[in-house]
């Protein structure tokens, strides 16, 4: 990276140091998250629902987290994934630092982030990072100019192995359409405000409610604008400032970046949030059949989105992977392991989802929910009971995937993850629970072995817990 250039006008958050290309905020940092949907059995899970065999997770596999941030996420499935090799990628030293202690304090040894710039990766010749077979980026692609997805697609081009998967997400239209404004007004605002970041960020909210009380005609005709104002009154700071005012900032079409990844070899394959790929929970029911009757997946995934009002995408992409045929599919999905992931009472028959309420069959899901309850873990258990046992197999897949849409349920492919006795994921959650205790935060996502996964824990509420945390002494 070259170059320390001030940005014109002085209009995004100081202590941006990039150059003209890969200008970034870096002077307040980022967040430091869990993600569920970086975890590679979700990527696996979600892979299969669309048809296709991730690579293995039973075996050796490297992961690779472009933006990694504090690498919480990265960290944790290491713990969880011995034969996972996890590499993250950032060029904020700050965030490298905090991940690189993470890493340490709970000795997690095959793990590891470089603090390096995507061009770095995109160049290297043959740098420590090779031959992925998950290359992962959170939050990345509408952030960062033109030339840094290229340098983006030059990584996935020259690093995802064949078989390969790629999780990107991305802020996506319609949903940004009347809001584009806002944010628009913000980098401004900003510009002409002095503080502190986070004194700045007041002025700029300030401000944003000044313009609404004016009586302004754009508020008035954009009445869902009032809820983007309030979640920009209340959201933090820093995760303002990384979404609203980084100088390069852009919505795409779901087409826009399919066809990026597909011009770097990784074709679209399908969501990378289980829900999505379980129709009964993806969309509404009227579009739910427009969509059924589309041609391709562009028109149906544009359905989707106008469906939803979408304004923000988790998608998967392969390399050169061919979908699985139907009996290897169901084998597939019969292999595959599942947990209850809340207690058994918090697993109502209505599940809430953006576009109203999806109501469960309880004659179906009450009977393998009791299942799970009484530890049941493999599919042939699971479907063992009626109505479900004189079910083909495609309907009982069909209704274990509800189950995981609806996030009551977690499964795991190819048998892979740690013993609940791990040391790793012991350590883990040692440092991760007593860093959250000493920021003063209320929730913190463990490990937790038997759903190969984290499971996210209120601080005030760690009374039956439904899996166990190994080393999370409340
Ligand atoms: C919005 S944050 C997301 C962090 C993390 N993926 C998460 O979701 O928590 C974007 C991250 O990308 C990093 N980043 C942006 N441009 C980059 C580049 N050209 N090379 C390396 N890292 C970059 C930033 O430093 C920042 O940590």
């Amino acid at each position: 990276m070259s170059g320390n250039k001030a940005i014109p006008g002085g209009g995004t958050p100081e202590g941006t140091v990039q150059d003209d290309v890969h200008r970034y905020v870096t002077g307040i940092a980022y967040l430091r998250r869990y993600y569920q949907e970086l975890n590679p059995a979700s990527i696996a899970y979600t892979a299969l629902q669309c048809g296709y065999q991730a690579p293995r997770l039973d075996r050796p596999f490297r992961y690779l987290d472009l933006g990694c941030g504090h690498g919480y996420s990265p960290t944790l499935f290491a713990s969880l994934f011995p034969q996972g090799q996890f590499m993250g990628v950032d060029f904020n030293p700050v965030h490298i630092t905090s991940a690189e202690n993470l890493r340490r304090a709970a000795g997690i040894t095959n793990a590891s982030f470089s603090a390096a710039s995507f061009q770095d990766l995109a160049t290297e010749e043959d740098g420590p990072i090779a031959d992925c077979d998950f290359i992962v980026m959170h939050g990345i692609m509408s952030w960062v100019s033109e030339t840094v997805r290229r340098e983006i697609g030059a990584v996935i081009r020259r690093r995802l192995k064949p078989g390969g998967i790629v999780y990107a997400s991305y802020n996506c239209q319609p949903g940004w359409a009347g809001k584009m404004p806002i944010r628009a007004l913000m980098v401004d605002a900003y510009a002409v405000t002095t503080g502190t970041v986070e004194e700045r960020v007041g002025k700029v909210r300030a401000f944003l409610r000044q313009m609404a009380d004016t009586g302004a005609l754009y508020f008035e005709s954009n009445p869902a604008i009032e809820q983007q104002l309030q979640a920009i009154e209340t959201l933090d700071a820093s995760y303002i400032v990384h979404e609203y005012l980084n100088e390069y900032w852009r919505v795409f079409y779901h087409k826009e970046i399919a066809t990026f990844m597909a011009n770097h070899g990784a074709g679209f394959i399908g969501s990378g949030t289980a829900a999505d790929n379980v129709p009964l929970l993806a969309v509404p029911e009227k579009p739910r059949a427009l969509m059924a009757a589309m041609p391709n997946a562009l028109l149906r995934e544009g359905v989707r989105d106008m469906a939803l009002n979408r304004q923000f995408r988790r998608d998967i992409y392969a390399c050169d992977l061919a979908p699985l045929n139907i009996n290897d599919l169901i084998a597939a999905h019969r292999a595959t392991r599942y947990s209850l992931a809340r207690r058994r009472a918090d697993c109502p028959m209505v599940v809430p989802r953006s576009f109203g309420d999806v109501a469960l069959h309880e004659g179906i899901f009450n009977p393998l929910l009791d299942r799970l309850a009484a530890g049941a873990t493999t599919f042939d258990d699971l479907v063992g009971v009626p109505p479900l046992n004189d079910w083909a197999a495609a309907d009982q897949i069909q209704a274990l995937q509800v189950l995981v849409g609806a996030e009551y349920v977690r499964p795991v492919v190819d048998g892979a993850g740690v013993d609940a006795d791990s040391d790793s994921v012991r350590r883990f959650n040692q440092v991760a629970l007593a860093a959250a205790r000493a920021e003063g935060q209320t929730e913190v996502a463990l490990a937790a072995p038997s759903l190969s996964g984290a499971l996210r824990v209120t601080l005030t509420d760690t009374a039956n817990l439904p899996v166990d945390l190994p080393g999370a002494d409340f």
